[in-house]
This record gives structure tokens, sequence and C-alpha cells, in this order.
């Protein structure tokens, strides 16, 4: 099923999505699975904030998950499908600012680069919303930009945290993974400076 919020428009990403195709899953969603799996629990409802081309949602339905995948880009939905593949009966696809959803509860919630694109004001809307969404034992894995990421200075549109403000945002989870990565590399739109916090939690 997909769903277009009436409004829905985002910069375009189409080129972001089109130098991916067929990119693997996110390292960091396999940590967050392999978590998910040692609490000996099967395949259930997934939530892919901000899923970009799929990639990471195609591996989650064909790993037997349910999932709601939600990204405010309508140019999204066409490698999302491609992605989902023979399994779109379980992909529910939400083309909308996460700002404007109501998620669903899940057994594992991911949001790999695209929470930092919320903007401050909205941010800890959002996350309440997120934590709430990720039901007992289950596990929240989020890619979180840094405050000395380069792109702080340049958009203050985005969200960035401090190390005590991710720890903060953790408080109440059992925290499995907390990875600060920092280094000079490239982006779509040039060199930056990265300066990243992966995160892999579970509700308790
Ligand atoms: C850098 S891409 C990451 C895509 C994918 N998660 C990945 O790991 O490759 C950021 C994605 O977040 C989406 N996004 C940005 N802000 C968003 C928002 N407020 N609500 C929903 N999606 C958003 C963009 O449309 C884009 O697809």
């Amino acid at each position: 099923m997909v769903t277009t919020q009436a409004g829905a428009t985002e910069p375009d990403w189409s080129g972001y999505y089109a130098r991916r195709a067929d990119r693997p899953p996110r390292e960091l969603l396999l940590r967050a699975h392999a978590t998910y799996e040692q609490g000996g629990r099967g395949p259930g409802e997934a939530v892919d904030l901000g899923c970009g081309d799929g990639a990471d949602t195609g591996w989650l339905l064909r790993h037997g998950w349910s999932v709601t995948a939600v990204d405010a880009s309508p140019a999204c939905e066409p490698y999302v499908r491609l992605n989902a593949g023979d399994y779109t009966d379980r992909l529910d696809l939400v083309v909308a600012d996460v700002a404007d959803v109501d998620l669903p509860d899940a057994d594992l919630v991911v949001a790999f680069f695209s929470l930092p694109f919320v903007a401050p004001e909205r941010f800890d809307d959002v996350w309440e919303r997120v934590r709430a969404a990720v039901q007992p034992g289950g596990v929240l894995a989020v890619v979180l930009f840094g405050d000395r990421d380069s792109w702080a200075a340049e958009h203050p549109e985005m969200t960035f945290h401090t190390r005590a403000a991710v720890e903060s945002r953790l408080t109440g989870l059992d925290v499995v993974e907390l990875t600060e990565d920092e280094r000079d590399g490239a982006s779509d739109v040039g060199p930056k400076h990265w300066h990243v916090f992966e995160v892999v939690a579970r509700a308790l």
C-alpha cells in the first residue's frame, strides 16, 4: 500500500537514490537485526524512517518483516517498489514528512541518515514518537549527526547533536551500541567533515 500525504515535497533526492541503486543494506541495520534476534524473537513489524531508495526496507521484507517505510520524497516510490520485489503485500509505504506521521507500534525502528533532516524545532516531538513506537524488547537503530559535522554551520534547518545530547536522548533504553565516527570525507554535494553517531538500543 502506498499513501502519499498531500503536499509531500522535499529536495529532489532522485539522483541520490539512482546513484545508490543496488546498494547493500546498511551495516547498522545488520547489527540492529542481530541484536533483535538475540532476544529470541522472529521477524515482526518494522519501521524505516527516511527509507530513501528502500534498500534497507527491501532487506527487511526479504527476511520476513512487515515494514512501514516513511519518506517525505515522492521520488522514493519507484526505488522502494523495486527493492520490495515480490513482498509489497508486507510493505506500507507512507510518502510524508516523518513529523506528520502517526507511527505504528514496532519491534524494530530504523532511521539511517534521515532524522538529521528534521528541523530542530520539530525534533523533540519526532524523537518522542520514535521512542514510543519501539515496543518493549524491540530495537531502535539510528544515525544522528554530531555538532562538529561541517553541515552544522551551513544548515540551521537540520538537527545536530553533541555526544551528551545523544546520551540524554537514549536515557531509559538499553544502549547496545553508541559509535561516534568523525572524519573528512565525501558527500553527494562535495567534500565534508563527517561527525556521526550510530546507535543501537533496546527498549525495556
Ligand atoms: C540521506 S537520505 C538516506 C536514505 C536511506 N535511509 C539511506 O540510509 O540511504 C535521507 C532521506 O531522508 C528523507 N527525509 C529527509 N527529511 C525527512 C522528513 N522530515 N521526513 C521523512 N523523510 C525525510 C529524504 O527524502 C531522503 O530519502
